[in-house]
């Protein structure tokens, strides 16, 4: 029963006949979260935007693969900041600027990547259906084709999201768990945004692809190789990151053995301690995450459907809906 804000008519109509009656009998305010957002919910709107996304993504991963993970993990830090509204797109916002925005925290730069491939996806949307597709959902669309493309993990992304005004780089650490986590600080943010441990060790496959820059985890290779790190990966990532960077921060595949595929190999490297974060090897800690690792190091099918799944949960965080929010015109500014 969210609005589309189309040409509906009549249906609209009957719609809102049906809420109107349903309130008077019952008080009860809204459905449940997961309600709120649609698969095909631009059917009727603009019929193709998923397809026009896909163009977008297939051709900027073709150009450049690391797209693929920058968008995931673009929509990962949209959604745990503000929910998924693409605050995290907006270079300067009422209130904030270029130093405040998400975008700026040391969480999100210089390292958050797939910026352009939003924004480019935005024009051709813009140019197909005028002020229609929101950033937000684009991001949502975008993210799961990486997925798609990357890894096979294929799934419907249910849309209606609306993108918000607001983005406050000072929300960004409080929301974001840091690569020294431990297992329960894990758990306890994604609790906060309703995502289970189970959601949690899934939604980590996610470092099955792409990079890290040294800065984020070198303090577990010097002054020492940390226990929890694989000595002789461990030795081979001082090679690759000199203690001494200057003020160059290379970067590191976060998967040494398919850096290319979004696939199960991640729990592997997870039980030979073969993984660049203490966020990564903590998920040993404790005897329930420990044996989703074991699960997800077994059966890679499983592993897809219960990742597709936590992404679709994860993708109906404090979205916005109805006549909150905007559409905007650019995805890197309020309208
Ligand atoms: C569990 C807590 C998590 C922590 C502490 C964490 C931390 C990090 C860090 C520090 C990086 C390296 C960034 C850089 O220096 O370039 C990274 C990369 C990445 N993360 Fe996570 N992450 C977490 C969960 C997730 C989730 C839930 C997803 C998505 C579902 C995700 C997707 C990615 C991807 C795809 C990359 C590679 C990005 C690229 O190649 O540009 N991460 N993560
Ligand atoms: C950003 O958040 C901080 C801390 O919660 C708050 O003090 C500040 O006013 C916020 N800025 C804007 C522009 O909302
Ligand atoms: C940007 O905004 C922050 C917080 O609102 C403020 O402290 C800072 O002085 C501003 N910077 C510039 C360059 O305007
Ligand atoms: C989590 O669920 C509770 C209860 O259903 C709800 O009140 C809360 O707003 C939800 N939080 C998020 C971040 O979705
Ligand atoms: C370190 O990695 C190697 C190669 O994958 C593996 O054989 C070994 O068991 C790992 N060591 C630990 C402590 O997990
Ligand atoms: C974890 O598993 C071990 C071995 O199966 C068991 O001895 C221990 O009690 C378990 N701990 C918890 C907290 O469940
Ligand atoms: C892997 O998981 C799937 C369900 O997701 C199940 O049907 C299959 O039997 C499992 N395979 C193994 C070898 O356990």
């Amino acid at each position: 029963m969210t609005n589309r804000g189309g040409g509906a008519g009549v249906p609209l109509l009957a719609a809102l006949l049906v809420l109107l009656s349903w309130a008077v009998v019952s008080s009860v305010s809204v459905a449940p979260p997961e309600a709120r957002l649609q698969v095909g919910y631009y059917s009727r709107t603009c019929p193709r935007a998923e397809d026009l996304v896909r163009n977008v993504v297939l051709a900027a991963i073709r150009r450049d693969p690391g797209n693929g993970p920058g968008l995931v993990r673009l929509f990962f830090h949209d959604c745990f900041v503000r929910g998924c509204d693409a605050s995290v797109l907006l270079d300067t916002a009422p209130g904030s600027n270029a130093t405040s925005v998400e975008k700026a925290s040391q969480a999100n730069f210089p390292s958050l990547r797939g910026f352009a491939v939003v924004s480019r996806a935005k024009r051709v949307l813009e140019r197909r259906c005028r002020r229609t597709v929101s950033c937000a959902d684009i991001l949502a669309f975008a993210a799961r084709d990486a997925c798609r493309t990357m890894g096979g993990v294929d799934f419907a992304v249910p849309a209606g999201r609306r993108d918000g005004r607001a983005s406050n780089a000072s929300e960004v650490l409080r929301n974001l768990p840091a690569p020294f986590a431990d297992a329960a600080t894990l758990v306890g943010a994604f609790a906060a945004k309703n995502l289970t441990a189970e959601d949690m060790v899934a939604l980590s496959g996610a470092h099955s692809f792409g990079r890290s820059h040294c800065s984020a985890f070198s303090f577990r290779l010097y002054p020492q190789i940390a226990a929890d790190l694989n000595a002789t990966y461990g030795r081979h990532l001082r090679r690759r990151c000199p203690a001494a960077t200057g003020r160059r921060d290379r970067v590191v595949d976060l998967d040494p053995r398919t850096e290319l595929l979004l696939d199960n190999q991640y729990y592997r490297n997870v039980q030979t301690r073969e993984v660049l974060f203490t966020s990564d090897v903590t998920l040993l800690s404790r005897n329930d995450t420990a044996a989703l690792v074991d699960l997800y190091a077994r059966n890679r099918t499983l592993w897809k459907s219960r990742f597709a799944a936590a992404m679709v949960k994860m993708g109906h965080l404090d979205v916005l809906t109805g006549s909150q929010g905007e559409i905007r015109k650019f995805c890197n500014r309020v309208n």
